[in-house]
């Protein structure tokens, strides 16, 4: 029997617990240049690209760099990130996400990686899951971050599924709102601000069950 769909699924806050490393490196940045920025405003860098992200944290600091200066502070930035991602190890996979790959794997449902950051591919690699994956889109696979739907249309193309047969875990609103233009199905998870924009919500990935993807995605005769 053929499987009916997919699911894609978003890295940062979804897969593994690395927002608050994202935050502690944008952080860092701000903090270089002389300002600080609330976990309040970290909500809307959430999903964005490097690039995106840093030209709102220099908005935010109303500062002004040259383009060479700009791609000196995104190195910069990385540097800081992958010092954290190289401590980390396979306990920073968040609650459930183990759990539902192996359902998806049981019921022969691909998934996919759909990430904005550039690390995605070395973050998969370091929790030592890159593997499980059917196919793997990250920031450098794309031109347009999120909520651009490139990342998550890419991501169904590799995956050999039209885009309204693909289910995305998303934790960001730029992030629900890139699945909702590619016409996927969103859910939302561990943020109850996504209730406005995606079609589903949960509060982390322990309480997606499989009855629930059933709707969706398995056992069409
Ligand atoms: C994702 C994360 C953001 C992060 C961005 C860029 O969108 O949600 O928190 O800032 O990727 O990540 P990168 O690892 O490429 O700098
Ligand atoms: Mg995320």
């Amino acid at each position: 029997m053929k499987n009916s769909g997919a699911v894609i699924f978003d890295l940062d806050g979804i897969v593994v617990d690395t927002t608050g490393l994202q935050f502690l490196a944008w952080r860092k940045i701000a903090n270089d240049f002389g300002f600080d920025f609330s976990k309040d405003q970290n909500e809307g860098l959430k999903g964005l690209s490097r690039e995106d992200c840093l030209k709102q944290i220099l908005a935010w600091g109303n500062i002004k760099l040259s383009v060479k200066d700009f791609h000196k502070w995104m190195d910069i930035k990385n540097s800081y990130y992958l010092n954290y991602i190289y401590e980390m190890d396979a306990s920073a996979i968040l609650p459930g996400t183990l759990e539902l790959m192996d359902v998806l794997q049981e019921e022969n449902i691909p998934f996919a990686l759909g990430s904005a950051s550039k690390s995605g591919k070395i973050v998969l690699k370091q929790l030592g899951i890159y593997s499980r994956f059917d196919a793997v889109v990250d920031g450098n696979d794309v031109k347009n971050g999120k909520p651009d739907p490139e990342i998550f249309l890419l991501a169904a193309n590799r995956l050999g599924f039209a885009p309204s047969a693909c289910v995305v875990f998303e934790d960001a609103v730029a992030g629900v709102q890139a699945a909702n233009r590619a016409g996927m199905i969103s859910i939302g998870v561990g943020n109850k601000g996504l209730q406005k924009e995606a079609d589903f919500t949960f509060n982390n990935l322990t309480e997606v069950t499989r009855e629930f993807l059933q709707n969706f995605l398995l056992f069409q005769s």
